[in-house]
Formats: C-alpha cells, sequence, structure tokens
C-alpha cells in the first residue's frame, strides 16, 4: 500500500477505535476470553486478533493463562526473548510483595486477600511485534476452587486489576478444556470466544462452556468453528449443536488454511498474506463484532 494510503487507514482505524470507546484516548476497555478443547486453534485465534486489533489503533494486552504458555511464540516474539519471560506464578518475589506470603513457604492467615496488582502489566508485561502487550500467568491451579493460596490470590487480583485499564482490548488465551474456567477467571469478561473445529469431541465442549459461560454471567458468548472445510462440516456441527446453538450470541466459520500449519508458530505472516485469505477475512469479522458488543 503507498504510504499515503496506509496513514489514511490508520486515521481512518483509530477514529474507528475512539468512536467505540475504546481505543486511544477512548473510554473503558473490554475484555475477552477464548477457551475450547484442546488443539482446536485458541492460541492461533488469540494472537491474530490481538494483532488485528494493534492495527485498528487498539492497545490489545495478550493474557496467556495456558501453562504451556505458547502464546507469546504465537504472537511472533523470538525464542531468545521467549526464554526471558518469567511467568506471573513464577515470580515469587511479587506474589509475597502482593500477597504477603511467599508461595509454599506456609500460608493462609497473613495472606492479603485484595492485593493491588495495577502495575502488574506495567512491570512484567511484554511488548512483542505489533506493539502487542503480553502476560504470562504460568500455572493457574484449580482457580475454579477457589483455592486461598498467594498464587491464586494473585491471579485473581491481576484478573480482575486488568479490568480497571481503559482503553485496551484484553484478550486471554486459557489452557483446554473448561475445568479451570471458573468464577475467577470469567469474572469481568464481557464476553467469551468458545473455538471448536467440527468434531463431535470439540462441539461437546463448547456446549459444556457455553452453558458455564451464561451461568458465570458472561453477557456474550461467541462460538468461533475453527477449521472448517466444507458445508457438509457446517451442517455437522448444526446438527451436533441442535437446540444449544441458540447459547450462542454470534457464529464464526474459520477455513481450514494448511498455510497456518506452515507458519506455525506464529501468525504473523497470516496478517500479511495478499489478498488477504478468507481465515482472516472472517477474524477480522470477529474483531468487529468483540467491538461492538465489547463497549455496549
Ligand atoms: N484454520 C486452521 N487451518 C489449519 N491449521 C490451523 C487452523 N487453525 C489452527 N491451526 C493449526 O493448528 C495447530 C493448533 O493450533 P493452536 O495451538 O492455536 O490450538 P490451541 O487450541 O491453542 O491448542 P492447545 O489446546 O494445545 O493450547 C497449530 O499448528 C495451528 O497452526
Ligand atoms: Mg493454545
Amino acid at each position: 500500500m503507498p504510504d499515503a494510503g496506509r496513514q489514511r487507514e490508520k486515521v481512518l482505524a483509530a477514529a474507528r477505535a475512539i468512536r467505540h470507546g475504546a481505543g486511544p484516548g477512548g473510554g473503558q476497555g473490554f475484555r475477552v476470553v477464548v477457551t475450547g478443547k484442546g488443539g482446536v486453534g485458541k492460541t492461533t485465534i488469540t494472537a491474530a486478533l490481538a494483532h488485528l486489533f494493534g492495527r485498528e489503533g487498539y492497545t490489545a494486552l495478550a493474557v496467556d493463562a495456558d501453562p504451556q504458555m505458547n502464546l507469546p511464540f504465537a504472537i511472533g516474539v523470538s525464542t531468545d526473548r521467549g526464554e526471558e519471560i518469567v511467568p506471573l506464578t513464577e515470580n515469587l518475589d511479587y506474589i509475597e510483595e502482593k500477597t504477603g506470603a511467599r508461595p509454599g513457604a506456609g500460608w493462609g492467615l497473613m495472606l492479603k486477600l485484595n492485593p493491588d496488582a495495577a502495575d502488574v502489566v506495567d512491570r512484567f508485561g511484554m511488548t512483542g511485534p505489533g506493539g502487542v502487550k503480553i502476560l504470562v500467568m504460568g500455572t493457574v491451579v484449580q482457580a475454579a476452587t477457589g483455592c486461598l493460596c498467594p498464587e491464586n490470590t494473585l491471579l485473581d487480583a491481576v484478573v480482575h486489576a486488568i479490568t480497571l485499564r481503559k482503553g485496551e482490548v484484553i484478550l486471554m488465551d486459557t489452557q483446554a478444556g473448561v475445568e479451570h474456567f471458573g468464577r475467577s477467571l470469567a469474572k469481568g469478561f464481557g464476553q467469551a470466544l468458545l473455538v471448536t473445529d467440527p468434531s463431535f469431541n470439540a462441539l461437546t465442549v463448547v456446549k459444556h462452556a457455553a452453558a458455564l459461560a451464561r451461568e458465570l454471567g458472561i453477557p456474550h458468548v461467541h462460538l468461533v468453528v475453527n477449521r472448517v472445510r466444507s458445508d457438509r462440516d457446517r451442517e455437522r456441527v448444526r446438527e451436533i449443536l441442535g437446540s444449544d446453538i441458540a447459547l450462542f450470541t454470534e457464529q464464526f466459520w474459520l477455513p481450514y488454511d494448511e498455510r497456518l500449519l506452515a507458519c506455525d508458530p506464529g501468525v504473523l505472516p497470516l496478517l500479511s498474506w495478499s489478498p488477504p485469505p478468507p481465515f482472516l477475512q472472517e477474524l477480522a469479522r470477529i474483531r468487529d463484532t468483540l467491538e461492538k458488543f465489547g463497549t455496549r
């Protein structure tokens, strides 16, 4: 794109973000949690969306709540830089500073239950390619059970604190399954992307997650069917979901594209393909929908 065209795109994107009240100089940010069965594409989708929001003039904060911690690499962080990342749950000094207790050193009585974690992104966040901010949580120990250990108390506070930052889109990638998808993780998330492929097992997980997300009070729960190869796949998904499809606010269908495997684990090459592949076009529709519901 010529320079003038690119400049115009940037100005339009920034104007759109401000109009929606979430971009630079705008109002309250919004938070999206991404969940689903193992290997369905959660990390790929979270990383690509973070870049798409960044390109629209938003501050995108990508939170990796999967103990496997591969979101930074999907965003495009190099292996060398990735090695520098110390996940929050392993920042023992920070946990102690904030909660008054050191993990593993006896806990309970002295724990501060509402630590102020507002500084967490500034202190431990990494800025990745495209200006995407990244926060790696580390191992979330059974957050759903409400365990009062220092790590979980801090993670709870972090999840809470990052809702308070203005002008940001927070996208949280989670580990496979829904067991961890408890009250503390869902708290404050206005939207969930439930990612599946057309398989029965993955669809069973999203059905369960959708019911759970509704129970937890997440207002907008969207279905993202990834790796779709045919109309037959779509029919199959509709058949398996049956009336449960009504649990979802919006539905998205991302095609299978073997070029994604070629650029694995990073998504950056995908963003510069020309013409934009259908996968990317549908992702842009997801971004627009999240933006629309996020600031309502
Ligand atoms: N639409 C697609 N077409 C082809 N390959 C895809 C597609 N979406 C994702 N992939 C590939 O599938 C693999 C798994 O994707 P990804 O790691 O994003 O899944 P995940 O749900 O985060 O997995 P996990 O549960 O292990 O965290 C990656 O190699 C990715 O490149
Ligand atoms: Mg993943």
